[in-house]
């Protein structure tokens, strides 16, 4: 190589490496995105150090819990601390005051779709920030763990972009406000151990793209509203709450309704008949409530159920041989009620393997075991049931 050409070589090489650099830079977060971060970690106690490489003079989009886009902007941030005030091992997050809490956040509105903080400690108790509702690109806003505290505000409804809203384990005291009919996009709406006293707004049943409405271990009391009927979800779980009177036909109408959660609430009366309507059930749990009745030989329509809770409840009567047709009911629980009659012969899987566990104990039942049921312990079937005989039980028929 000539000088010349050596000098030539070398100016290409420069050229090169600038370009390089330049181009990763134009890939690192803006100062903007950067600062609005920064501002929100001061907001924070992070002794465990979960952020620890939220740092200045380092890219943002290589931090702990943040996505950035191909224009290097903000679009997620996903912060999850493992556990509360926990050992010296647990990753932990406290919020440090009340006052304008993720404010700095604002700024990526533009770009932000994901926001999740998952058990960071709002020690104080104060409710959902109100910069949170600005932030209108969000899909998924998940605050669960983060014991704030009121009601759910009306401006919920300028989150028109979200499709999973997840408040699980805080403390809210309120229902769904009426602006939730605005959340067109919606999927899944999850509101599980709270202390909300209702379920709030009928216009959830607008969200026709909701599939999944969980309202588990809330306090709501009073009757299972009507409008519950209207909505288009495959999964409803209404657990743990103080729900009273009958199950209402008008749940018979959840046509997508695949999964169907009403355990451990205060429902009287028989189980409606018309629920064989809702042929796409699979898990239907009505277990720890005050029916009462005989169980419906319309259970027999659910073609598609694989699992039937019902135990802990005042139910009479004897068990419908339909349910015994079903080709994939292996589980079945149903202990502690007052179901009377022999259990009819075709219950119990042909192929004894596949068996699930059923509970029959605490019952009036009477007569041989059928043979698809004599692979099974004892304990299936004892405490109670005096009448019942022959294999697995050591009394013969
Ligand atoms: C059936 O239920 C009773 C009462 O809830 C429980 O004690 C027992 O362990 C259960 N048996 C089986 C086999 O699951």
């Amino acid at each position: 190589m000539t000088r010349r050409q050596e000098f030539g070589f070398g100016l290409a090489l420069l050229l090169l490496c600038t370009l390089g650099i330049t181009g990763s830079l134009a890939a690192t977060c803006s100062i903007g995105d950067r600062d609005a971060l920064l501002a929100f970690k001061n907001q924070l106690t992070d002794s465990s150090g979960l952020l620890a490489n939220w740092m200045k003079g380092t890219d943002c989009c290589t931090w702990t819990g943040i996505r950035c886009n191909a224009q290097a902007k903000v679009i997620e941030i996903y912060i999850e601390a493992t556990c509360k005030g926990c050992g010296p091992n647990g990753q932990f997050l406290i919020a440090k005051n009340t006052n304008n809490f993720g404010k700095s956040l604002a700024t990526l509105r533009p770009t932000l779709k994901t926001l999740a903080l998952i058990n960071v400690q709002v020690q104080l108790k104060f409710p959902i920030p109100p910069t949170f509702f600005t932030l209108t690109n969000l899909n998924y806003l998940n605050l669960e763990s983060c014991e704030f505290i009121g009601s759910i505000p009306k401006e919920l409804g300028n989150l028109v972009n979200l499709e999973e809203l997840r408040i699980n384990g805080n403390k809210f005291s309120g229902g769904m406000p009426d602006s939730i009919g605005k959340l067109q996009k919606l999927k899944v709406l999850e509101l599980r151990d709270n202390q909300a006293p209702t379920l709030g707004s009928s216009q959830i049943t607008l969200l026709k793209k909701l599939t999944t409405f969980d309202y588990q271990r809330n306090k709501v009391t009073g009757p299972l509203p009507k409008w519950l009927g209207g909505l288009s979800v495959g999964t409803l779980t209404l657990a743990g709450n103080q729900f009273s009177g009958p199950i209402s036909p008008e749940l018979c109408k959840l046509r997508a309704l695949q999964y169907l959660l009403l355990r451990g609430n205060k429902l009287s009366g028989s189980i409606p008949g018309c629920i064989g309507n809702v042929a796409l059930l699979f898990y239907l749990d009505v277990g720890r409530n005050m029916l009462s009745g005989p169980l419906p030989r319309e259970l027999g329509k659910l073609k598609q159920l694989t699992r039937f809770l019902a135990d802990n409840n005042r139910i009479t009567g004897p068990l419908p041989r339909e349910i015994g047709d079903l080709p994939t009911l292996f589980f079945i629980e149903i202990q502690n009620n007052k179901i009377t009659g022999r259990i009819p012969s075709n219950y119990g899987p042909s192929d004894p393997i596949a068996i699930d566990p059923i509970n029959f104990t605490n019952n009036m039942l009477s007569g041989p075991i059928p043979p698809g049921y004599q692979n099974l312990d004892e304990t299936a079937f004892r405490p109670g049931n005096p009448g019942l005989c022959g294999p697995p039980l050591s009394n013969p028929c």
